[in-house]
Formats: structure tokens, C-alpha cells, sequence
């Protein structure tokens, strides 16, 4: 059964390429382009993140706070990760008011982003700070690139973005192990888009005891 209801006046909405709107208590990311609406959920798969905050690239919603993108109508990931999805609405403009069908939502649906280190390593602040811990410090883009050209040539991890302690995280598994359970984490802190800070508990798996990891 439909269940349209009136998220605002088509005239300010479409004033605007991309708006955060409030409605029944819900938050939306509504896009507007080339005359026609897209409403996804305004939170980003990934931690969190406004996507009505962010900004429009093509047909994508770049999420303002790492960088992701969603396709502004049918919420899929990014090329490469379509599976990684936000809800999406069915949109219509009637009487100069834009409704939305709550029930048309489309499923979230997490999937890692097994590579997302590359689009870290593009994110890396100049003067970012990598701690592997027991094992080596390195500070300066320069030094920690190598770091991610290591893992490239690994095949034992594969990422789950989550929180550990309430702090954004990489947490890791090794797809070879049919348990599933986490190997250990990699703590990240941004400074705006940048990566400034690294913590990767690789070789101190004893982190792990304590902690209080949450998947997204
Ligand atoms: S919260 Fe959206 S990309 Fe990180």
C-alpha cells in the first residue's frame, strides 16, 4: 500500500540542487536536476554522514563528510559499489507540492568497500600521522603512502566500516576465515575531508580484548 506524504512546495525545493528536508520526523537528502527530484535518506551509509549536506557530482550525492557518493534517485553506491546502497524514494509533484511514497523505500544495504584504502590514501593529509602500532611510526604523505602499497599486495583483510569506542574505524576481517570474526582495527581520524591520523592494531591484536566494536 502507498503512502505518499508532502515533503514541501516544488518551487523552494527545486530552488536548491541538493536540501536536507524534515518531515514526519524523518530526515531526506532531495536532489533536484535537470527537472527532476530524487529523494534518498539523508544518512550516509558509511558513518552517518548529512547526505543533504553534501553536493552534487553528476547524478551522485557526495556525502560531505568522507566523500561517498549515492546516486541522487535509486541510492546505489558509486561505480564499483552499487551494492552499498541508501534508501531511495518514489518521487511526484502534484498541485505544486512534492510527495513522497514512505512505503516505495528501497533497502539499505551495506557492503564493504574492500579497497576503500585507495580512497583513503587519497584523502591523506600532508602532515598525516600513521601509528602501526607495535611495530613502526611514520609521519608526512610521503612516508605513509608506502603503508597502503603493503596492503595492496595483501590478500588476508578485507574492511567493515564500524565504531570502536565510538571512534570511526576500518575493522577487519580475513575473508579466508569462515568464522567471519573481526582479526583486529584500524582507528582513522579526519580532520575535515583529510585523513590526518592512522592507528592500525595489525600487529596488536590484543587491542581487541575490551573494545567496544560496533558494524555498521
Ligand atoms: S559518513 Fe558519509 S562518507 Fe563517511
Amino acid at each position: 500500500m502507498e503512502n505518499w506524504i508532502d515533503i514541501g512546495s516544488a518551487d523552494e525545493l527545486s530552488a536548491t540542487p541538493l536540501k536536507r528536508v524534515t518531515a514526519m520526523n524523518r530526515e531526506f537528502a532531495v536532489s533536484y536536476k535537470d527537472t527532476k527530484f530524487g529523494v534518498l535518506s539523508n544518512t550516509c551509509n558509511h558513518v552517518g554522514g548529512p547526505l543533504g549536506k553534501g553536493k552534487l557530482d553528476g547524478e551522485y550525492i557526495v556525502c560531505p563528510w568522507h566523500n561517498w557518493k549515492f546516486h541522487r534517485c535509486n541510492g546505489k553506491g558509486e561505480p564499483g559499489f552499487e551494492d552499498d546502497c541508501v534508501p531511495a524514494y518514489q518521487v511526484k509533484v502534484e498541485n505544486g507540492r512534492v510527495l513522497i511514497d514512505l512505503n516505495s523505500a528501497t533497502k539499505r544495504h551495506k557492503k564493504s568497500h574492500a579497497r576503500d584504502f585507495d580512497a583513503i590514501r587519497d584523502m591523506l593529509a600532508d602532515e598525516v600521522r600513521l601509528d602501526l602500532v607495535a611495530k613502526l611510526q611514520k609521519k608526512g604523505r610521503t612516508e605513509v603512502v608506502p603503508y597502503f602499497d603493503n596492503y595492496a599486495r595483501l590478500e588476508d583483510w578485507n574492511f567493515v566500516p564500524g565504531l570502536v569506542d565510538g571512534i570511526p574505524a576500518a575493522l577487519v576481517r580475513n575473508p579466508s576465515d569462515p568464522t567471519g570474526k573481526l582479526a583486529y582495527f584500524i582507528l582513522l581520524q579526519w580532520e575535515g575531508d583529510r585523513v590526518a591520523n592512522i592507528r592500525d592494531f595489525r600487529f596488536a591484536r590484543y587491542a581487541n580484548e575490551g573494545a567496544e566494536l560496533l558494524v555498521f
